[in-house]
């Protein structure tokens, strides 16, 4: 019933401080979401309940955007919980053609359960907006859901982006071990300036995207003319997934420099902006070029040329998604069952369960509750008497990983500047 007040006062209003505080409501993991206000934005969210230490000695803080579109709300739940911890931070968004009915289903599930409301680190964003996979609208969309997570609390180091399409190949506590020797400014990211083909076919193509301006998800369309390639600033592109530091987060949303905005501008007329944006920020940026990692810990098979779709991952690819030293992998189809062997093997997740970490299982907790968890039943419970959330428990994936980044880390340190190298 709120939910429906909320859309309608929404709809209401229609001056700029409005539009923005409206922008902002999201819907929190508990109940009292019943108290939702329009007066004062930081009253929309669900404050955590239980802060994380920050710190050098604790853990870094994952900030997660998972996103959707109509009939992916089992998805979106399947992959929350398989990629939860109570340090981070979720924020979970579908786009405007899912129903008012899924998206508030999605955020009665999200209520529903005990671990997500306790630790009031989920949210929901109530109101959907049209977007364009291809076009500027699913930039629009990452940026205003890095300012939402900005807004909700600034205690997050990283950025990370999934969609309703992705699954974790490692578990949290071991990505957060894995993280945590790094320095906080990295930015992951896949790039190269061989953008020679790209500029005739697509960088200089001049496309509108009208879903930034219509309700409904609407495909972009072309103009008949073309521009010609700009030299105030190089383009770099490549993968549109990345894991982004919130410092460079805010650099962007926050623009204090002018570049971030004015490339926001040049991009909102290219196609595929999200393969291009952050890339070309961040390497015509001084102060952020130095900190780019050119790997974004994602596994996907694209053997063919940019923008075709990449091949469902089935259970043919298991071995090299595991070897491949990802943190994640896409797409999946729904339920495919090489998702259940990612939950059984690498995540040890029990179907509709949570992935256990050291908060759960270290505390308030005997041996005859652990030897359940070993057999994957009733895990819910054991989990009442969780504490610390600020140890974790990396297991010898985690050790890799660590390895892994550390090694990248390294070689970063002894390239001058990473942008020309590629
Ligand atoms: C996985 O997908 C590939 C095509 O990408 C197909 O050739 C293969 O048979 C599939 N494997 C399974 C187990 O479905
Ligand atoms: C261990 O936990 C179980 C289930 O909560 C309880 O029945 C049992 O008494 C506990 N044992 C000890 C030694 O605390
Ligand atoms: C594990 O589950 C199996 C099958 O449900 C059951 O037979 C077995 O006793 C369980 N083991 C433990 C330790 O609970
Ligand atoms: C980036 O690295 C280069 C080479 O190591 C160095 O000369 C430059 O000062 C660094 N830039 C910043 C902003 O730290
Ligand atoms: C990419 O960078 C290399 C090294 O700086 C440079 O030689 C090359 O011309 C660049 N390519 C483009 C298309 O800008």
């Amino acid at each position: 019933m709120r939910m429906s007040r909320i859309l309608s006062c929404a709809s209401g209003y229609s001056t700029g401080i409005l539009v923005f505080s409206i922008g902002l409501i999201v819907f929190g993991a508990s109940s009292s979401f019943l108290q939702i206000r329009f007066s004062n934005t930081t009253q929309e969210f669900q404050i955590p309940t239980r802060v994380p230490k920050k710190g050098p000695e604790y853990p870094p803080i994952f900030s997660y955007w998972i996103s959707g579109t109509k009939g992916d709300k089992d998805r979106i739940l399947r992959l929350l919980k398989a990629v939860y911890h109570p340090r981070n931070q979720y924020l979970l968004n579908l786009d405007a053609s899912s129903s008012y009915f899924e998206r508030r289903r999605l955020a009665l599930s999200v209520e529903s359960e005990k671990i997500f409301q306790a630790f009031g680190n989920v949210n929901v964003v109530g109101r959907s907006q049209a977007v364009d996979q291809i076009g500027s609208s699913a930039l629009a969309a990452m940026l205003h859901a890095a300012a939402l997570l900005l807004q909700i609390n600034r205690d997050w180091d990283w950025f990370i982006t999934l969609s309703a399409s992705d699954y974790p190949l490692i578990s949290q506590d071991d990505l957060l071990h894995a993280f945590n020797s790094l320095p906080r400014d990295m930015n992951f990211i896949d790039y190269t300036n061989k953008t020679g083909w790209k500029e005739r076919q697509r960088i200089n193509q001049i496309v509108i995207d009208p879903s930034l301006y219509f309700q409904e998800n609407t495909p972009i369309f072309h103009a008949s003319e073309t521009r010609e390639t700009p030299d105030a600033f190089r383009i770099f592109g490549g993968s549109p997934w990345s894991i982004l530091s919130r410092a460079f987060m805010e650099y962007c949303v926050h623009g204090w420099d002018n570049l971030p905005r004015k490339l926001l501008m040049y991009f909102s007329n290219v196609e595929y902006p999200l393969e291009s944006y952050f890339h070309t920020v961040l390497c015509n940026s001084d102060e952020f070029q130095n900190t780019t990692l050119n790997n974004d810990l994602r596994f996907i098979l694209s053997d063919t040329s940019p923008h075709v779709e990449p091949h469902f991952l089935n259970t043919s690819y298991y071995e090299r998604m595991v070897r491949s030293k990802a943190a994640f992998a896409r797409p999946f189809q729904d339920d495919d069952p090489v998702l259940q062997k990612v939950d059984e093997d690498i995540l040890r997740r029990r179907s509709d369960g949570l992935v256990l970490g050291s908060w759960c299982l270290d505390i308030g907790m005997n041996q005859s509750v652990k030897a359940n968890i070993g057999n994957l039943t009733s895990k819910e419970d054991s989990c009442s008497g969780w504490d610390n959330i600020d140890a974790i428990n990396p297991g010898p994936d985690g050790v890799k990983l660590k390895a892994f980044v550390s090694k990248l880390a390294a070689e970063r340190r002894l390239q001058s500047n990473p942008c020309n190298q590629q």
